[in-house]
């Protein structure tokens, strides 16, 4: 069944555990991530950046074609259909179309309009009874075009934003999105300790692919309880699509059937949020 995120993080924040939230691109992709939590008997929180709604063409053909996935797979644990890092456009689009939860990420504007915009979709939102996201401070580096300064978040204002009703919060505490460079420092715990010390809700890390796990591990127990994979699985995908192709399998389908080509990437799509998923500990339904 499709559900808003609230009461899911709401839960893992409470029991020191996490959510892992998966971006999707395609049919595919969607596929490949709600079989991994079936079998796991884990709840789902899939979500489409704003590049990716785009291409798959918009959040209504999202919307629709998650659920009717989810149906037509005889999903039986929670799904969340999430808009990941939305402008103020995007995030009142995505609550029209009918998703469960939404990401405003203002992160880009003034702290005082960053406010009142997600006081605004926070309104719109749980007038549907949709979750929220909102962010502060900013995540390093970019994903599809949303880029960021790697700015930690602030305390107070963390606390101003954790008070307009939002369901949980993105804070900065020195996350990337893509891939970590080789100098990277590293998540600063104080920072973490200090915003869950203030806002008292969940917490949300972004940029969770190639974190070393007992770094995640530690911030789960520290109040993060999301945490957001989008990177790991197009390195998954893209290697066991090219080891398939290089090794001559492609073959046997004449070199040029899309859906065995397809086959190995979406595989390794699965296998992927099984791994993180298990060593996040997020909890199977009962
Ligand atoms: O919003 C999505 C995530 O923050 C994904 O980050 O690509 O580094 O896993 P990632
Ligand atoms: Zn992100």
């Amino acid at each position: 069944p499709l559900v808003n995120a609230a009461e899911l993080v709401k839960a893992a924040h409470k029991g020191h555990y996490c959510i892992g939230a998966f971006n999707t691109n395609n049919l595919e992709w969607t596929r490949a991530i709600l079989a991994g939590a079936q079998e796991l008997n884990v709840p789902v929180i899939i979500q489409t950046s704003m590049g990716a709604a785009k291409y798959m063409g918009g959040y209504e053909f999202c919307q629709t074609m998650i659920e009717a996935t989810v149906k037509a797979m005889g999903i039986t644990v929670p799904v969340v259909i999430h808009l990941d890092h939305g402008n103020y456009e995007a995030a009142k689009e995505a609550i029209a179309a009918g998703y469960n939860s939404v990401m405003f990420d203002g992160h880009d504007l003034d702290f005082e309009d960053n406010l009142e915009k997600t006081k605004e979709i926070v309104k719109l939102a749980h007038a549907k009874g949709i979750s929220v996201e909102a962010e502060v401070g900013s995540i390093g580096g970019e994903e599809d075009g949303v880029i960021g300064e790697g700015e930690l978040a602030d305390v107070e204002e963390a606390k101003t934003l954790a008070a307009t009703g939002i369901d949980f919060l993105a804070a900065g505490i020195g996350n990337i999105h893509g891939q970590y460079p080789d100098n990277w420092k590293g998540l600063h715990f104080d920072r973490l300790q200090e915003l869950n010390d203030a806002v008292k809700m969940p917490l949300v890390l972004h940029g969770g692919s190639g974190i070393p796990q007992e770094q995640v591990q530690k911030a789960i127990t520290m109040g993060i309880s999301k945490l957001n994979i989008n990177t790991e699985c197009q390195l998954a995908f893209a290697k066991a699509t090219r080891e398939y192709i290089e090794a001559g399998k492609d073959q046997q389908g004449k070199g040029f059937d899309p859906r065995k080509m397809l086959k190995p990437g979406t595989d390794a799509i699965t296998d992927t949020f099984k791994e993180i998923t298990g060593w996040i500990g997020n909890k199977p339904v009962k």
